[in-house]
């Protein structure tokens, strides 16, 4: 069975090494503990299996630029499921556990930066149809958002911008 919670401090651990086996590299695990330290509104959840757990998701704050002031949602990035149980529905239940969340906790948008075949089930849509950029030259499609609240968005445009830490 699986079953989606938050991030507690023991599974710090587990984290670091989801992924870095899920990405193959150490970068992402290293701006997850960036993030970690110095982001209040860091919000993360784990997927367990079996009591294992297996699978990550992080949403860090995204400001859209505007003329005047911006506008603040959230970020998907980094998410990572251990190659083992790849493809067997957890990234899915991270994904949806994560946007429900920020939806009830009145976030008004969700970006992110990844695969144009995997984030559109979820409602996803590329973001240059609301003129908005990524801060990164990335391929049209694979930078997307989520709206959840349109209202807020009427005359926003612009360059969504991550935490520093992701640039750095
Ligand atoms: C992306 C990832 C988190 C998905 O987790 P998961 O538990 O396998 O996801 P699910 O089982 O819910 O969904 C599987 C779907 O993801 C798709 N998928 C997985 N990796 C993909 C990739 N690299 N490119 C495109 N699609 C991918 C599969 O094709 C599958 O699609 P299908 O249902 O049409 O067959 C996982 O594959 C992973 O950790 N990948 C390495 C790290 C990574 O790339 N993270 C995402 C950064 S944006």
């Amino acid at each position: 069975m699986i079953t989606i919670r938050k991030e507690l401090f023991e599974d710090i651990d587990a984290i670091r090494q989801i992924n870095e086996e899920a990405f193959g590299q150490s970068l992402e695990a290293d701006i997850v503990d960036a993030l970690r330290v110095d982001c209040v509104e860091f919000l993360s959840f784990v997927a367990e299996v079996d009591g294992k757990v297996v699978g990550y998701i992080l949403f860090t704050p995204v400001l859209i630029e505007t003329d005047g002031e911006g506008i603040e949602g959230a970020g998907l990035a980094p998410m990572a499921v251990l190659p083992e149980y790849q493809r067997q529905g957890v990234g899915s239940m991270l994904v949806e556990e994560g946007l429900r969340f920020l939806q009830e906790t009145g976030c008004p948008f969700v970006v992110v930066l990844g695969h144009a075949h995997y984030y559109p089930r979820f409602g996803f849509e590329p973001a240059s149809r609301y003129d908005i950029r990524s801060e990164w030259a990335v391929p049209d499609d694979s930078f997307m958002i989520m709206i959840f609240d349109e209202s807020q968005f009427s005359g926003i445009s612009g360059v969504a911008r991550y935490r520093p830490e992701f640039s750095e």
